[in-house]
């Protein structure tokens, strides 16, 4: 079993492969190949990879290629795990929105389209070259802003590409959690677009478990989402959103806690990450202890303003080890194994959820088996939450027209008609803003 992994020298690769290394079961990957644009940031990987198969007997074996053609050829699974512009890109997309005093955020807001604009027209070309190279390989997105990239590449790949994100699954895990139930055994009535979901019940053996915690604020302040929202606005909501709603529900504050910090997200991380990759440049560096170091610090920084703005205090020891590698692998082995599974995945609507149309991708439990994910029918959401989706599904849209028409007034129309962008001459001053600072905009005209 072949699997390809794209933007192989991506910092976070090594989660996967200690993924793999655990699984010893029948028809596990055998062969990992990382295809990179950049050689050193595949060399630096490859050592941490080496590392942790050091110990393991049968570890899958690691090549490593900057031939994109070559890395799909054969390939069974396909992760694609890129960062157009870099994390360069990403601190550009912060600062320039800042600069118009709105949201810069990877994956919300003006940050979000900013990102997405760059990345779809590669993630197309990707998508492309996988339905000519490799037909029949499974593609799974964990590029951001993952709903959009992967309805990009749906429109050429069908339901044979399933975005993923660990974030609906570490929110039903706290919850199961703080209801003493086994994560294992409940169902998580999600629904939403990636970044933008709401847990609506929590059912074990038949029963919702979810109004005993909004009932009760003790238990709803006693995890990550209640601390981030607050114990009486998740009462009023009536279900648990997802951590990113953190930033349209206290948008104000966290623009100002975006503004006052000293560096944003996207530049710590793209200095933090610099520095990982120049010392895995040193012969005598121990690689993996480096890449630990870092992951660490990483993942107890994450959401750091949010949390200050909420007065929420230090992540949870549990919330610390992702889970982002876990989702892929439970993935990969129920299509692979034909192990029935339920995983809150990104894939084409197709009825799920009837107020989008049955293309639009959004983030929904799925049952997968050996013939891909089936998306769970679902309850309706509540107006305000089906007006939020549909007026960022609506933007993701004009992304994909802007993205395939190269047109610039189109680019414009999506980031004027988000909930989160409050003026069109915002919207002309970010896209003046970004198209001078980001080459991979150069497309539109
Ligand atoms: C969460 C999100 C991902 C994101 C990751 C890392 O898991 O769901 O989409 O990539 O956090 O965020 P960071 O700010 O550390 O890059
Ligand atoms: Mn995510």
């Amino acid at each position: 079993m072949k699997l390809t992994i794209l933007g192989g020298g991506g910092f976070r690769v090594p989660l996967v492969y200690g993924a793999l290394l655990t699984d010893r079961g029948e028809g596990r990957v055998t062969e990992v190949v990382l295809h990179d644009l950049d050689d050193s940031r595949l060399y630096a990987v490859a050592r941490v990879l080496a590392e942790q198969a050091a110990t393991v007997p049968d570890a899958p074996t690691v090549t490593a290629t900057t031939d994109l053609d070559e890395a799909l050829r054969g390939a069974d699974f396909i992760f694609s795990a890129i960062r157009v512009g870099g994390l360069e890109g990403r601190a550009n997309d912060e600062r320039v929105a800042l600069a118009q005093g709105v949201l810069g955020q990877e994956t919300v807001g003006a940050g979000g389209i900013a990102y997405g604009l760059r990345t779809v027209p590669v993630a197309v070309d990707i998508a492309q070259r996988v339905a000519r190279l490799a037909p029949d390989a499974w593609v799974i997105n964990f590029t951001n802003p993952a709903g959009l990239v992967t309805e990009a590449m749906s429109r050429h790949l069908g339901d044979r590409v399933i975005g993923i994100c660990d974030s609906p699954v570490g929110l039903g895990r706290r919850i199961a959690k703080v209801l003493g139930a086994n994560p294992r055994e409940a169902f998580i009535d999600y629904v939403g677009l990636n970044h933008l979901g709401w847990v609506r019940g929590l059912r074990v053996a038949g029963r919702d478990e979810l109004p005993r915690l909004l009932a009760d604020p003790d238990l709803l302040g006693s995890f990550e989402e209640g601390k981030l929202f607050g114990t009486d606005w998740l009462q009023s909501l009536g279900a648990i959103p997802n951590e990113y709603l953190h930033y349209y529900y206290f948008n104000r504050e966290t623009v100002r806690a975006y503004t006052e910090v000293e560096r944003t997200r996207g530049a710590f991380l793209r200095d933090q990450q610099a520095q990982f990759y120049d010392e895995m440049k040193r012969p005598d560096a121990a690689a993996l202890t480096a890449w630990d170091r870092t992951r660490a610090e990483r993942e107890a920084t994450y959401m750091a303003e949010n949390r200050e703005t909420a007065g929420a205090g230090e992540r949870d020891e549990d919330d610390l080890s992702g889970g982002y590698e876990k989702v892929a692998l439970a993935l990969m082995r129920a299509i692979a194994r034909d192990e029935r599974t339920t995983l809150i995945l990104n894939v084409r609507n197709q009825g799920a959820l009837s107020v989008l149309d049955a293309d639009a991708v959004i983030e929904v439990p799925c049952l997968v088996d050996a013939n891909g994910a089936h998306p769970v029918a679902v309850a309706p959401l509540p107006d305000h939450a089906t007006g939020l989706v549909c007026a960022v599904k609506g933007v993701e849209r004009e992304v994909l027209a802007a993205a395939e028409n190269g047109s610039r007034t189109t680019a414009v129309k999506a980031f004027a008609l988000h909930p989160l962008v409050d003026s069109v001459n915002v919207a002309r001053r970010l896209v003046e803003g970004y198209t001078e600072v980001h080459p991979g905009l150069a497309y539109l005209k």
